[in-house]
């Protein structure tokens, strides 16, 4: 039984197949999506918030024919001291796949201990997002055609970040693609080794050179790092208007405004592109591709 807890549990071959389903879907439309799922409860277990993730699976089930089981309470989780397994045991039999977004990080034993339908990892479990790497993944391939010989920028103030650890996992698989890091010079960091690490004053300048600019969240783990990266990105715009510019959501500071009109901002079309992924996936985990 496929689960989907961190991007490793999927092959570059699952990868490019996930990413062609979307493109798939994508065509023919959202009213035109195939009935995979009918007579399926997808359940939603969402123990922090989501807006994007949350209503993107709600709205890939119904879109596939599926109906939805959401436990989930307008501030997460109703008992707030329930372990999530619990809740699992109570509901797997309810419905026929399951989604949760919940800091608990089940090694695959414990999985299979705990339920017996698929589980997919909404972006907290083993500190990863899958489904917005492949999300990410999508909307570069969108942008630019291919996923060959792009060099990204990858803004951070914490490397730890779950849609940093997904985008380094799944961009692993395309040996092609450069990943650049912009850092700040004040924070220490432990980054992998095999990347190029820049400061974050270096991007304006090397703008010319990448093809995209990953923006992550500001956790405010240095004071003003947001406001530095707002005006760094407008410089490096100006320094190269093709520069595709990404970033998971919700914004902070560090992603001002005025950069929506850019004519490649795409994060809004990235969030949109989640609807297409999380289709693909839960046909994946349901094995319901054949008929996709
Ligand atoms: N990118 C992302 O995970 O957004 P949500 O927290 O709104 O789901």
């Amino acid at each position: 039984m496929p689960h989907l807890l961190k991007v490793d549990d999927l092959g570059k071959t699952d990868i490019d197949r996930l990413l062609g389903i979307a493109a798939k879907l994508e065509t023919r439309g959202a009213d035109a999506s195939p009935p995979l799922l009918n007579g399926c409860i997808v359940g939603l277990v969402f123990g922090a918030p989501s807006i994007r993730t949350h209503s993107s699976f709600q709205a890939a089930a119904m879109r596939l024919g599926g109906r939805v089981l959401d436990v989930t309470g307008a501030h997460g989780l109703p008992y707030i001291a329930e372990s999530v397994a619990d809740v699992i045991r109570s509901i797997d039999s309810l419905c026929q796949i399951l989604i949760v977004r919940h800091p608990w990080s089940p090694s695959p034993p414990e999985v299979a201990d705990i339920c017996r339908i698929p589980i997919i990892n909404a972006g907290q479990m083993h500190g990863e997002h899958p489904t917005q790497a492949l999300a990410d993944l999508y909307t570069l391939r969108q942008v630019f055609g291919s996923l060959d010989h792009l060099a990204i920028g990858l803004i951070v103030d914490d490397p730890s970040r779950r849609e940093v650890t997904s985008l380094r996992h799944i961009l692993a698989a395309y040996p092609s693609i450069t990943l650049h890091w912009f850092i700040s010079e004040e924070a220490d960091m432990n980054l992998p080794q095999q990347h190029q690490i820049q400061p974050l004053s270096a991007l304006p300048t090397l703008a010319k050179n990448l093809a995209a600019v990953y923006i992550t969240p500001s956790t405010n783990s240095v004071a003003s790092w947001a406001h530095q990266v707002a005006s760094y990105l407008r410089l490096a715009v100006q320094n190269n208007p093709e520069l595709c510019l990404l970033h998971p959501l919700p914004r902070g500071a560090e992603l001002p405004t005025d950069l929506d009109h850019h004519l490649r901002s795409a994060y809004f079309r990235e969030a949109q592109n989640g609807l297409w992924i999380r289709q693909a996936v839960l046909g994946w985990a349901l094995d319901r591709w054949e008929t996709i």
